[in-house]
């Protein structure tokens, strides 16, 4: 069965579809696309399918998500964002969020995401602790990822090449630089660098390599690595079924 999504009002869609276009400007101009993408999928991320409480509902809007040690630099994203809220103050913070993940994947060359407005913001933020920590392995990526979110074995895999964009900060995670030579661009680099060993220059987290030894994740890793189109498919649907965590349910 489908999703049967909240219905918005004509204006609410018009003034979606204004805002995309302010972000695709605003996020190439900035090239914020992988601060952009964090915040998106750090919102989500929170869903816990048991109490149906966090995801993608604009609580990164507060002080308290922002200060989740996962979240360390977040707060720059939430204010770049900040001035999108004012302009467009009708739209939710749980569909800005939302709409600036999906269009940064689309402003840097990956696939498009489909997009459903009309996510409701929560009053509170999800419990702390929630997001993948990078130090651990697959035991843990199924916990946060399948156990917690609802989310599947494929879903890991694709969304973990996310990383194709953006870099490691060691003032943020305590972490340091670029997963592909090209973190401006989404392609399936991330993949094809993961396979290819480590290298000067370029980083691999634990739980990128974790991917290399599992018996599921593995064959997805060199399917995704040797067809681009394979990634970007099945990343476009991981990625809206993240951005819709805990929204419409069926
Ligand atoms: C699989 C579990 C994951 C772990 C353990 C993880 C961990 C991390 C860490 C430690 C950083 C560095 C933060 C910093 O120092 O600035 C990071 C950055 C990033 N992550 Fe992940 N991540 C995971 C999954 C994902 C997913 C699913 C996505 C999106 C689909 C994603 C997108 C990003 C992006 C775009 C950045 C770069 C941000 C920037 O350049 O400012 N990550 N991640």
């Amino acid at each position: 069965m489908g999703k049967s999504y909240p219905t918005v009002s004509a204006e609410y869609l018009k003034t979606i579809e204004k805002c995309r276009r302010k972000l695709r400007g605003f996020i190439a101009e900035k090239g914020c696309a992988p601060l952009m993408l964090r915040i998106a999928w750090h919102s989500a991320g929170t869903y816990d399918v048991q109490t149906k409480s966090g995801g993608p509902f604009g609580t990164m809007r507060l002080k308290a998500e922002q200060d989740h040690n996962a979240n360390n630099g977040l707060d720059i994203a939430v204010k770049l964002l900040e001035p999108f809220k004012e302009q467009f103050p009708i739209i939710s913070h749980g569909d800005l969020y939302q709409l600036a993940g999906i269009v940064a994947v689309e402003i840097t060359g990956g696939p498009e995401v489909p997009f459903h407005p009309g996510r409701q913001d929560k009053p509170e933020p999800p419990l702390e602790g929630r997001l993948p920590d990078a130090n651990k392995g697959n035991d843990h990526l199924r916990d946060v990822f399948v156990k917690q979110m609802g989310l599947s074995d494929k879903d890991i895999v694709a969304l973990s090449g996310g990383h194709t964009l953006g870099r490691c900060h060691k003032e943020r995670s305590g972490f340091e630089g670029p997963w592909t030579r090209n973190p401006l661009i989404f392609d399936n680099s991330y993949f094809k660098e993961l396979l290819s060993g480590e290298k000067e220059g370029l980083l691999q987290l634990p739980s990128d390599k974790a991917l290399l030894s599992d018996p599921v994740f593995r064959p997805l890793v060199d399917k995704y690595a040797a067809d681009e189109d394979a990634f970007f498919s099945d990343y476009a649907e991981a990625h809206m079924k993240l951005s819709e965590l805990g929204f419409a349910e069926a």
